[in-house]
């Protein structure tokens, strides 16, 4: 049995957050790609869902390179998605829905076609220009090689070379991903001053909250030590390797240079204060891949952000032993810290669900699972719609992962393809121009309205899932789970007397005694059937169940 040490139960704490992909959800201007009106015209869609919030991806000026996550200015919006005022009247419209909006902000690095870098590279070595990135001399003769062995997390070395003003190969700058992403120096003060601003500037507009890039690794150890692994280092950070044990990642992960600072708790400490200075409860969620995950605890003490991913979960095979575990490590490392955690399936970053788990049915009864712990959980567009990852040309690809892997790593373009609304339209309603992935035909099925009238489509599963979850919570469901014995390859646990939760993770239909009188209440799937204290739960099928 598991204890929150929280009395009060924050906005947040039981949401469910929609992760908007902007660039993937709605187009409103024919361009091919989606903008933030497109977001606005649709929020009457995502009020239908029955969430709590959005979060969206960056929208703000950028080269896009990495999806908007190069941000050339953040306090801008890019024309590709509109304008400011258009941000402005996306939190308006959402509040009068009656949903919460999260931005992401990203301060680990900046574009490369940020005023600040574009001084820099005009500037000379020791600058205080470059000191607000990291720059440094190359080894060897003639500078030639890198400062250090890190590698860039989209593959190939974290370092590039500059060319001098004087036309002659110099210094290196630090790149953790693309090379149009140079890492900022959070030891430079312009650097924490200019976030400071970002947040307050949003903040003024009614934000509720950010989502935080790469949280984990803002500052750095010494520039001069070498990463024992780094070749493990990238492949353990991959998010596609379903089934890689915590155990396996922890030694991959651990002493990484440039993850996991303790310095950087100071940052969250400080912008805890700026989201604590204004009314109406903003928060803060972060972006940390840490291991072992028990390291996230720390993020989430009382004085630091309100929540963080839990990509360990993301990533855990369909097995009843391994989701125990997954759970049960995440709700005890963060109870230490009085911390709730969040559940997260699927995001622009990993494959679709449907797709790592290579199943309709075990997605549908994973989703069914996930909705039914106490935490928040969070949604990624199209997930609800039961979407596999888009079938793309190799050529169409646009993820710098693919493009620095020289194609051996595909990338995370597939998790990215817009989202199939309507099945008659031209690219199935997404947009009347060329969308900027291609859009196979076998999305069609899947389209939002196919699905609006069936109800047992994935939407109306999503849709039921989250009515019942807040309808249970107003009905005093426990924040407490309790695990109850069951055959192998069955998770059984209860939150309160009068709720629980069966899924069957197994290929064949089991029968559990769960010793009192129960009534189905939500399946994933058909078949399953109660005859006295026994529920027969269908292959691959999760049951919430009422007593
Ligand atoms: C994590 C983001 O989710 C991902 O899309 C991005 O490429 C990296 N951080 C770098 O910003």
């Amino acid at each position: 049995m598991f204890k929150s040490e929280k009395s009060t139960v924050a906005w947040w704490d039981t949401a469910v957050i929609y992760q908007v992909y902007p660039r993937s959800f709605k187009d409103s201007n024919g361009d091919g790609e989606g903008d933030l009106r497109g977001v606005i015209n649709e929020i009457p869609y995502l009020q239908s869902l029955g969430i709590d919030a959005i979060w969206l991806s960056p929208f703000f000026k950028s080269p896009n390179k990495d999806g908007g996550y190069d941000v050339s200015d953040p306090r801008d919006v890019d024309p590709r998605f509109g304008k400011i005022s258009d941000a402005e009247d996306l939190i308006e419209e959402a509040h009068s829905a009656g949903i919460k909006v999260i931005f992401d902000i990203v301060p680990n690095h900046f574009s490369s076609e940020h005023l600040w870098f574009k001084a820099a590279l005009a500037s000379k070595p020791g600058s205080p220009e470059r000191d607000r990135f990291h720059f440094a001399d190359g080894q060897g003769e003639g500078g030639n090689t890198p400062p250090n062995n890190w590698n860039s997390i989209f593959n190939g070395p974290a370092w590039t070379r500059v060319i001098e003003t004087d036309g002659k190969p110099g210094q290196w700058y630090l790149h953790l991903f693309d090379s149009s992403q140079p890492d900022l120096n959070w030891e430079n003060k312009d650097v924490s001053d200019d976030f400071e601003k970002t947040i307050r500037f949003w903040l003024d507009r009614g934000l509720d909250g950010f989502r935080i890039d790469v949280a984990h690794g803002l500052y750095k150890s010494d520039i001069h030590t070498n990463h024992r692994d780094p070749e493990g280092l990238t492949h353990a950070l991959r998010l596609d390797l379903g089934g890689m044990d915590h155990d396996v990642r922890t030694a991959l992960l651990s002493d990484i240079p440039f993850f996991g600072q303790t310095k950087t708790h100071e940052i969250y400490r400080k912008w805890r204060t700026i989201l604590d200075s204004y009314p109406d409860k903003r928060m803060a969620v972060a972006e940390a891949f840490l291991y072992p995950t028990s390291r996230l605890a720390d993020y989430v003490r009382p004085d630091e952000l309100h929540q963080v991913f839990n990509f360990d979960y993301m990533a855990v095979e369909w097995s009843a032993e391994k989701i125990r575990d997954s759970v049960n490590r995440s709700i005890q490392e963060l109870a230490g810290v009085g911390a709730i955690p969040s559940w997260v399936m699927d995001n622009h970053d990993s494959p679709r669900v449907v797709s790592r788990l290579k199943s309709e049915d075990k997605a549908r009864a994973f989703a069914l699972l996930t909705h039914a712990l106490p935490g928040a959980v969070y949604v990624y567009q199209g997930e609800e719609l039961g979407l596999a990852d888009g079938i793309i040309p190799d050529e169409a690809r646009q993820d710098p992962s693919y493009i620095r892997s020289g194609g051996k790593d595909k990338g995370r373009d597939g998790a990215r393809v817009p989202l199939p609304w309507n099945s008659k339209e031209s690219n199935f309603g997404f947009s009347t121009g060329t969308p900027w992935l291609p859009m196979h035909s076998s999305m069609k099925a899947h389209s939002a309205d196919l699905q609006e009238g069936d109800s047992g489509s994935f939407l109306n599963l999503y849709r039921t899932s989250f009515a019942l979850r807040k309808r249970l919570a107003t009905q005093g469901v426990s924040k407490e789970l309790v695990w109850r014995e069951g055959p192998e390859g069955i998770v059984y646990f209860t939150r309160g007397s009068g709720f629980s939760v069966l899924a069957n993770t197994t290929d064949a239909p089991i029968d559990v005694n769960v010793h009192t009188a129960v009534m189905v209440i939500l399946e994933s799937k058909g078949g399953a059937s109660v005859d006295g204290t026994i529920v027969t739960v269908p292959a691959h099928t999760t049951l919430w169940l009422q007593s």
